[in-house]
């Protein structure tokens, strides 16, 4: 794969109401890291939303700007990543239509995710045609940008694998134009004699011994080409390993192991349990909830000793204590020597600082929404120049560029 293309990473995060801490600890501060290390394109992503939704859109609308408000306010920094709408980029829809006459529908059908939303949200009449194509929808957002890289969760590594199925059909049924081999050879050469002649060693190293290092080299080599156009560059690497010009490079999913974000009850932080501390949440509302929370049910009386492992509370200091007052919790809570209030008051402290900055940058965001906007038609304008390029090169090699 291109390191170039190899260097993008997209992502996208349905509007779905306030973002809650759940989605900073786990999934935002990965963002926050990525955006420094490649080129970043994070989009909302509201047609996605719409396949379940559709019965009443006007929740994603009121969502869209507060989520990029706070993706702004935990530090995505619209200098070193892209932040955009999904709908505003017609060529994603325009992709997905024309990569749906080449997707099987078994391989729709068989995405784990399509029967088991359509159970989990049985009150939801998902038995339509915009449901079953979600993850084809989700594929023509990252490959109309080329992406390497797709930072998701657990349960979304399947749409990814899908992707790369599809690309690799793709570049299968049109990657295969007139003359290539003439044309990657003719490539070849305007790298230059030297170039050249490492192009082919590498190239046969690779196809003759299977060495990887070779094609990663290979690759390399032709990412840092500068004089050489898209085109050429597709050939050279298509023909590198062996089958037509690559038009899509296999994106590949960035798992990273995000820790489970406990919720107020114990479970998994989600909005569909009720359980929930909203990312900016007013800190008297986050008092009272972390007040209230459920503790170790052995600890009837302020003199009963307590389980940390049975508390709740315990989860959210193992996120956030230091090691001090871990075992401050740990030898208070076993020998009833604090109270469980007491306990409760770091933790309170805790997450007031960590969202201070947070609420008090969103309130700048929120109290300036034309520098929102003006940030994501910027994000938009960029995103589009490549997926208008992109298009354009899949309209030509399915013959639809007719003049
Ligand atoms: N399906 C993703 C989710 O529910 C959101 C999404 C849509 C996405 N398109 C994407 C994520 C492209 C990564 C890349 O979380
Ligand atoms: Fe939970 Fe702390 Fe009370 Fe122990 S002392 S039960 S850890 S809140």
């Amino acid at each position: 794969m291109a390191i170039s293309a190899k260097q993008r990473v997209l992502s996208g995060m349905r509007p779905s109401g306030q973002l809650h801490l759940g989605h900073y600890h786990g999934v935002l501060k990965n963002w926050l890291k990525l955006q420094n290390e490649y080129e970043c394109f994070f989009f909302v992503a509201d047609w996605h939303a719409l396949t379940t939704e559709y019965e009443s859109p006007q929740s994603i609308s009121e969502s869209v700007w507060e989520m990029v408000i706070d993706w702004l306010a935990v530090g995505i920094n619209p200098g070193s990543a892209r932040i955009f709408i999904q709908s505003r980029i017609p060529e994603h829809a325009e992709l997905h239509l024309l990569l749906s006459m080449l997707t099987p529908l078994s391989w729709l059908e068989r995405v784990p995710t399509y029967k088991d939303q359509q159970e989990k949200l049985s009150n939801k009449d998902l038995s339509t045609y915009g449901f079953l194509g979600y993850p084809l929808l989700q594929t023509a957002d990252i490959i109309v940008y080329k992406a390497g890289y797709v930072p998701v969760g657990e349960d979304q590594v399947a749409h990814v694998e899908l992707s790369r199925e599809i690309a690799r059909r793709f570049n299968y049924l049109y990657g295969r134009e007139p003359g290539f081999e003439e044309k990657a050879e003719l490539a070849a050469s305007k790298m230059g004699k030297k170039n050249n002649k490492l192009y082919h060693q590498l190239r046969m190293d690779y196809q003759e011994k299977g060495d990887d290092l070779a094609l990663e080299k290979a690759a390399a080599l032709i990412a840092s080409q500068k004089n050489i156009s898209m085109g050429d560059h597709e050939r050279l690497m298509g023909y590198l390993e062996g089958g037509g010009k690559m038009i899509f490079p296999e994106p590949q999913a960035l798992l990273t192991h995000i820790p489970r974000f406990p919720g107020l009850d114990g479970q998994k932080m989600s909005k569909s349990y009720g359980n929930t501390i909203g990312l900016r949440e007013n800190p008297n509302s986050v008092q009272d909830k972390i007040k209230t929370m459920p503790t170790d049910p052995a600890r009837v009386r302020r003199t009963d000793p307590g389980d940390p492992d049975k508390c709740p509370v315990w989860a959210f200091h193992q996120v956030y204590a230091d090691d001090g007052l871990k075992s401050w919790v740990q030898q208070g809570c076993r020998s009833a020597s604090i109270g469980c209030l007491e306990c409760k008051q770091p933790l309170i402290d805790a997450v007031l600082k960590e969202q201070e900055p947070i609420r008090e940058r969103a309130r700048e965001y929120a109290a300036d929404p034309e520098v929102v906007r003006g940030i994501v038609s910027d994000g938009c304008e960029a995103a589009r120049d490549i997926a208008r390029e992109t298009l354009e090169e899949v309209r030509s090699v399915m013959g639809l560029s007719y003049k």
